[in-house]
C-alpha cells in the first residue's frame, strides 16, 4: 500500500495513494462540505460543494473526485472558497422550489444544512420558480420534484447498492430531471422493487415516505454505508 503526504490546511496528512482528498481530510477530522457524496456509492463530482484550492493551481478542484498526490497542498476554507459555495447554494435555492416550512425533510436536510454553514440568510438570485410535478403512484413513497437538486445520489445507489437501475436523468440543463424506467410514473416501474435505499440516499425531501408530514422524514443515510461495510466483509455469511 503506498502512502501520500500531502498538507491540508497547514496539517500535514498522510493518505493511501487511491484516497480523494475528501477522504484523506475526513480522516484527519478536516470537514469539507459536500452534497453529491454520499458513503458507499461512487461519486461523480456534480454538485461542486466540495471544491477545494491546490497551491499551485489556478482552477478549483473537488475534493470528491481529485486524488492525492505527493506533495499537494491543499486549502479547504478560503474567502475565495467559501464565497462560491454560498453561491452554489443560493443557486439551488433560486434553481427550484425550496418552501421548508412545509417540506417533509424541514431540520433534517443537507441542503438547509448547507445553507446554515454558509451564513446564507437570503437569496441574492432571482427565484425561477419551476412548474415541477410530484409523483405518489408508489405504494409507499413519492417524489417531489420541486425539491430535487439533482445530485443523482438516488441514481446511484439503486443502480449500485439495489441493482435495480429504476431512477435515470433525463432532460438538459433547467429541464433535467430524474425518472423512474422509461419515464413512466414510479409506482408502474417494474424495476423498484420497494427497497427504500433511494428514500434514504435523497438529501432534500424530494423523495419521502407516503404519510410524512412537515419535518418528519428522518432520513438513515448511514444504512447504505452499513450494508456496503456489511457487504464487503461478508458478515452475512456464515
Ligand atoms: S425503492 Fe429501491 S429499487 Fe425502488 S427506486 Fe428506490 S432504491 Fe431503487
Ligand atoms: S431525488 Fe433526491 S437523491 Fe435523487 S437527484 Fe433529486 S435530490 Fe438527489
Ligand atoms: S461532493 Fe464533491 S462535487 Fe459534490
Amino acid at each position: 500500500m503506498a502512502v501520500k503526504t500531502l498538507i491540508i490546511n497547514d496539517q500535514l496528512i498522510s493518505a493511501r495513494e487511491e484516497e480523494t482528498i475528501l477522504q484523506a481530510a475526513q480522516d484527519a477530522g478536516i470537514h469539507i462540505p459536500t452534497l453529491c457524496h454520499l458513503e458507499g456509492v461512487s461519486d461523480v463530482g456534480a454538485c461542486r460543494l466540495c471544491l477545494v484550492e491546490i497551491v499551485g493551481s489556478n482552477k478549483l478542484s473537488p475534493a470528491c473526485v481529485t486524488q492525492v498526490a505527493e506533495g499537494m497542498e491543499v486549502k479547504t476554507n478560503t474567502e475565495r472558497l467559501q464565497k462560491y459555495r454560498r453561491t452554489i447554494v443560493e443557486m439551488l435555492f433560486a434553481e427550484g422550489n425550496h418552501i421548508c416550512s412545509v417540506c417533509v425533510a424541514n431540520g433534517n436536510c443537507e441542503l438547509q444544512d448547507l445553507a446554515i454553514e454558509m451564513g446564507m440568510n437570503h437569496v441574492r438570485l432571482e427565484y425561477q420558480f419551476p412548474q415541477r410535478q410530484v409523483d405518489i403512484s408508489h405504494d409507499r413513497f413519492g417524489v417531489d420534484h420541486n425539491r430535487c437538486v439533482l445530485c443523482t445520489r438516488c441514481v446511484r445507489v439503486c443502480d449500485e447498492i439495489e441493482g435495480a437501475h429504476t431512477w435515470d436523468m433525463a432532460g438538459r440543463g433547467k429541464n433535467s430531471h430524474v425518472i423512474t424506467d422509461v419515464n413512466q410514473p414510479w409506482g408502474t416501474s417494474l424495476s423498484c422493487t420497494s427497497c427504500g435505499k433511494c428514500v434514504n440516499a435523497c438529501p432534500t425531501g424530494a423523495i419521502f415516505d407516503k404519510g410524512s408530514s412537515v419535518g418528519e422524514m428522518v432520513h438513515q443515510r448511514d444504512r447504505i454505508q452499513f450494508i456496503v461495510t456489511a457487504r464487503e466483509k461478508k458478515q452475512w455469511f456464515s
